[in-house]
Formats: C-alpha cells, structure tokens, sequence
C-alpha cells in the first residue's frame, strides 16, 4: 500500500500525529468547525470528512472512524501504517450495562472484549487481550483531574451486532464487571498493538441497557463537549 490509500486521499503530511476518530462523519465536521482553528478538509472519500487544524496550536486530525471494527479497522490501518499516525483516540458513544454507571458519564476504556474475529487475522495460538495504552490512557486521567471530570476506568465490550434477536444481551458481560458495550475499541487495540502504535477510547454513556436512562439533546451536547475537550487536551498532552 502507498499514499494515498484507496480509503484516504489525504497528502503525506496532512495528517496530524494524533487523530480523534468519532463514528459520525457529521460529528467529525462539527468538531472541525467548532473546536479547532484553521481547520482544512484533508480527506472525502466515501464522505468520511477528515480535518486537521489546531487545538491550543498543537496540530490535531479529526476523521470519523464509521461504525463497527471492520470500518475503524481500515481507517486506523491506514493511518497508523502510511500516514505516520501515532495516537488515535476513538470518541464516541456507549450503553453502560452497569448499575452505577450513568448516561453523561464518561468512561476511558482502558481493555475492550470483544464477540468479534477481528483478532483471527493475526493467527495467535490463544486469546489476545486488547488493551489500551497506557501513556495514553494516564495522559487522559490526569487532563480529565485538571479538567475536574472523573472518567470511570475498566471493561467495554466491543459487539459486532447492535441489535440481538432474543439473546440474553449482555447479562454475561455485565457479570464480569464490564461498564458498557460500543462497537469499535476491540479492533482499533488491535491494530495499534500489531503496528506498534498508540490507540484509547473515551467514550460517553448515550444509554443505559438496564435503566433505559436518556439524554436531552442539551445533556447529549454538553457530554459530548466534555469528552471532546478531554480527548483534545490528551492529544495536546502527547505532543
Ligand atoms: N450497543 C452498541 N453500541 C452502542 C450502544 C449499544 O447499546 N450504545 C451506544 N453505542
């Protein structure tokens, strides 16, 4: 493979060393548009929209990840492999299947499980734990102290289906401890291990899976402010 990739047009040199990869495509635009300055579209292919501009005069590229480990597995593969990226921070949303985990929350998954065969490709003997990496993840606690958030650490579970026919859900998962399913932390841990790269996701409660708590649009909004904010200081923290 070489630049540009057949899912990035996006020059070598547009790219920052930190990328923020929310899910949605509307949502990396209106990062772009309401947080960084000077921001440039760097790539459009398949509407992904992907910016770089500066946050506190640190070059920062936002591009959205899409949904699911197959999609965020293509974009971090390329960007951690030819782009010469070294930290990507997924942002995006989760539903805690904790009691003491609440919509608004903030949660820094510090390992992702996973039902998925994302890691067949890698032809382990065993099973590989995805984790995140630490330098990371301890650069976001101490942004999130300063910030005064206290982001809960531990478990997410990294589905391959959002919607289950009948199954039990996740009562198994919520046994173990595990605060929250979402869909893409397990396969992007994985590529960032393979490459030796860096790779964390922060992710807010959007929703809870036994409480059936919900958000406002406002409470959606000022959530979504904090954990951009806390992933935009991290990314100022790694330079
Ligand atoms: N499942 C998977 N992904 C999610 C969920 C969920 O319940 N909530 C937010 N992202």
């Amino acid at each position: 493979m070489s630049i540009p990739t057949p899912h990035n047009t996006a020059k070598l040199g547009e790219i920052a060393k930190t990328v923020l990869m929310p899910g949605d495509p509307l949502r990396s635009k209106f990062i772009a548009e309401n947080f960084l300055t000077e921001p440039r579209l760097i790539n459009n292919v398949r509407g992904v929209q992907g910016y770089t501009g500066f946050w506190k005069n640190v070059p920062v590229t936002v591009m959205a990840s899409g949904m699911g480990m197959p999609s965020i597995g293509i974009y971090s593969w390329e960007l951690y492999s030819e782009y010469g990226v070294e930290n990507i921070l997924r942002i995006g949303s989760a539903g805690s299947i904790q009691d003491d985990l609440h919509v608004r929350d903030i949660v820094l998954a510090m390992g992702a499980c996973t039902d998925s065969n994302f890691a067949h490709q890698f032809a382990l003997p065993g099973t590989f734990a995805p984790i995140a990496d630490y330098t990371l993840l301890s650069a976001a606690m101490d942004c999130a102290k300063k910030s005064g958030l206290s982001p809960r650490v531990g478990n997410v579970m990294s589905a391959d289906n959002f919607y289950d026919d009948g199954s039990d859900g996740p009562d198994a998962w919520r046994k173990m401890g595990v605060l929250a399913i979402e869909m893409e932390c397990a396969g992007l841990y994985m590529n960032a291990a393979r490459l030796g790269k860096r790779a964390l996701g922060i992710l807010t409660v959007s929703d809870h899976l036994y409480l059936h708590e919900n958000l406002s649009a406002e409470e959606r909004q000022t959530s979504f402010t904090e954990m951009m904010e806390l992933a935009l200081d991290t990314a100022v923290a790694m330079d």
